[in-house]
């Protein structure tokens, strides 16, 4: 089984789109979304009609959470914050009642696992092998699938310490890894709409646990379209000029 591993889409539907293009060119049987398909972006809700149309298993991020009102807002800086509110305001009804329900993290999913923070919380961010040398502890299966850091890559835990995974480089579009048996993984497929490591293409993974490989992949879309939106939306304009740095 192939499972197509997405993360991070925050409402960016020319991201969503491109990637759903070339991931079905490669070929995959499953989609896995890790969370936070709404907030920064103009699309939450053809997003949200897309995940649900398409993914098998589905957790919500903390943008989700926000979006659908479960939470105050004191934690979100002014810009995520006034994203929040546009994006509550913007879903529908039935979009809305669908993001609440989403569950949190950890999920299994036929051996694997999936969060969307960290294992140990949903909201913490994972960047540094320090950070990822303190959950040894909580991973529960030899690979767990992470997101909300927007950066692509993880850690592999082997017997003399976390070693970290870097993102593709600017110039591949697909990197294979395969895994160590007895290692186990951390993995971050990256972000679909909205990349922090650098790098303005959307991110994406797939998983093949019979032959014990991840597949990393980039691809550019069409960010002026989604950046445009952003604007017209009356989102705070950094949003659409983030798109174009990737950070
Ligand atoms: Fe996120």
């Amino acid at each position: 089984v192939r499972y197509l591993i997405l993360s991070d889409i925050h409402a960016n539907l020319e991201a969503l789109d491109a990637v759903m293009t070339a991931a079905g060119q490669d070929g995959y049987d499953k989609i896995i979304c890790l969370g936070d398909i709404v907030g920064y972006g103009a699309d939450p809700n053809a997003c949200v009609d897309r995940v649900r149309g398409i993914a098998s298993s589905v957790i919500r991020g903390n943008h989700d959470r926000a979006c659908a009102g479960l939470e105050d807002l004191e934690w979100f800086n002014p810009v995520a914050k006034a994203a929040v509110v546009w994006t509550t305001q913007t879903l529908t009804e039935v979009n809305r009642a669908w993001v609440e329900h989403l569950p949190r993290g950890p999920m299994a999913v036929n051996g694997f696992e999936i969060v969307h923070g960290s294992p140990a919380d949903e909201d913490e961010y994972v960047c540094q092998v320090a950070e990822a040398s303190q959950l040894t502890g909580y991973l529960d299966a030899d690979v767990t699938f992470f997101g909300h850091t927007h950066l692509q890559g993880g850690f592999a835990y082997y017997r003399g310490g976390v070693q970290r995974i870097p993102p593709l480089s600017p110039d591949e579009q697909r990197r294979e890894t395969v895994l160590d048996p007895g290692v186990r993984y951390l993995i971050n497929p990256g972000s679909v709409g909205q990349p922090r490591d650098g790098d303005p293409r959307a991110s994406w993974a797939v998983f093949v646990p019979e032959e014990h490989v991840v597949v990393y992949r980039r691809i550019p879309y069409d960010i002026a379209g989604a950046a445009g939106k952003i604007v017209d939306a009356g989102l705070p304009p950094i949003l659409a000029r983030r798109l174009e740095i990737g950070q």
